[in-house]
């Protein structure tokens, strides 16, 4: 570096010295146009005859702006090499500082390879923890599942049993029926035995007319007394099923009728089902069995029929929880029924009861509009050969009923 500054430094004093000579033999050129300089070379320094000293003196004058101009040149060569030596220090300083950052980050990353090295010993240590958590859990779970499924095996083997056992009905269910018994004032229609007696026509054969009289008597009382409690009393006329041989004989036949309406139409348990003139329920029963509760409708016109399968027939089959809608209504009041809704309607052995075919008319109009368009049924049935040798006028249908029955039976089925 120092070689190449002096060469440099030689290279432009050489230069100006060159250049100061031009400029100086142009400034001194004699008539002749050539420098003075030169022209008194010969005679410099020993030979120098008085002519030539002013041209010596110009040499002494050169030399000593030459000597100045090298004294400048040297200043700044001092200075620059002083600018030299600063930054070479100060690259030095940057060096060691960059060196300590080095060093430092070094360290810095040394400490966080350990911190991960550290971080995945603890990470494995706890995967290691929650996979043997998790082995635990699963033989806990699956002990679990096994107890359960053991217990759900159980469990369905007791409901197998418990499905053959009638539901017991809430207590909500129980309050539901003494409400529409108190509504449809059933009770009324037993408020003494006499009146039953006479009511119903007949008599349960084993019993002595007194004996049901006494019993009816002090057991209206005493119903009357559990209604307001909350209770359902039976008496012991339905006790004894006397209704299943007046207000429904034979009963088997409930069953029968029964199975073969839900075959003819397909009947679906989510259907839903009138049951005009219902009596004590000898068909409804098996279908408030089958349908989904609230799904079974009633209209009946005799409270005492009606007393039979509230109070007795529907809480024995354990029916009182699918909660049947039962109407008592003489006229066929189908007013709080949706239209539309009923996929069956059936009339079992009740229009023969009809006394004029205006009414018979009437009420199958009103059926047909609670039927679901198109897919509901309406059956309606009579036991003509009862009336070959009626025992009773209202036993059969007047000739004009029959006739009208005569021209529904075809264009309904
Ligand atoms: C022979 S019983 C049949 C009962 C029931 N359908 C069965 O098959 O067991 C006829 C029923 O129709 C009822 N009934 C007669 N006329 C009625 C009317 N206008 N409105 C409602 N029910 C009526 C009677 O009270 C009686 O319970």
């Amino acid at each position: 570096m120092a070689k190449t500054w002096t060469i440099f430094t030689g290279i432009l004093a050489s230069i100006v010295l060159l250049t100061a000579a031009v400029s100086f033999s142009q400034s001194n050129t004699d008539s002749s146009g050539l420098p003075s300089l030169l022209r008194t070379t010969s005679c410099l320094p020993k030979n120098c005859s008085q002519e030539c000293q002013p041209a010596y003196g110009e040499v002494t004058l050169l030399k000593q702006r030459l000597a100045e101009t090298l004294g400048d040149r040297d200043a700044e060569r001092r200075k620059g090499e002083e600018t030299v030596a600063k930054l070479q220090e100060e690259i030095a300083t940057e060096r060691r500082n960059s060196t300590e950052l080095l060093d430092t980050l070094k360290q810095l990353i040394e400490g966080l390879k350990l911190e991960l090295i550290e971080g995945q010993k603890n990470r494995s240590e706890a995967v290691a923890t929650l996979q043997a958590e998790v082995e635990v859990e699963k033989q806990r779970s699956g002990q679990l599942v096994k107890d359960l499924e053991e217990e759900s095996a159980a469990d369905s083997q007791n409901r197998t049993a418990i499905a053959l056992i009638p539901p017991i009905p809430s207590a909500e269910d129980v309050q539901r029926d003494v409400e529409t018994v108190k509504r449809l004032k059933l009770l009324d229609a037993v408020q003494s035995g006499k009146e039953w007696n006479t009511r119903r026509r007949g008599i349960f054969p084993k019993k002595s007319t007194a004996q049901w009289v006494e019993y009816c008597e002090t057991l209206a009382h005493e119903n009357q007394a559990s209604l307001e409690a909350g209770q359902i009393a039976v008496p012991p006329e339905l006790l004894a099923e006397a209704h299943h041989n007046y207000y429904g004989a034979p009963w088997a036949l409930g069953r029968d009728i029964f199975e073969f309406l839900v075959n003819k139409t397909n009947l679906q348990p989510s259907h839903r089902v009138l049951d005009v003139g219902c009596g004590s329920m000898r068909v409804g029963i098996h279908f408030i069995a089958y349908l989904e509760p609230g799904h079974y409708a009633c209209i009946e016109a005799d409270a005492l029929s009606l007393a039979a399968g509230l109070l007795y027939e529907l809480p024995v089959n354990g029916l009182l929880q699918k909660r049947p809608q039962v109407i008592s209504s003489n006229t066929f009041d189908t007013s709080g029924l949706t239209p539309k809704s009923f996929d069956l309607v059936f009339a079992s052995a009740v229009l023969i009861h009809v006394d004029t075919r205006e009414k018979v008319w009437d009420a199958l109009g009103k059926f047909e509009r609670l039927l679901v368009p198109k897919t509901g049924r309406l059956f309606t049935s009579h036991n003509m050969k009862w009336c070959e040798a009626p025992t009773a006028e209202s036993d059969c249908p007047t000739p004009e009923v029959l006739e009208a029955m005569a021209m529904v039976a075809p264009s309904l089925v």
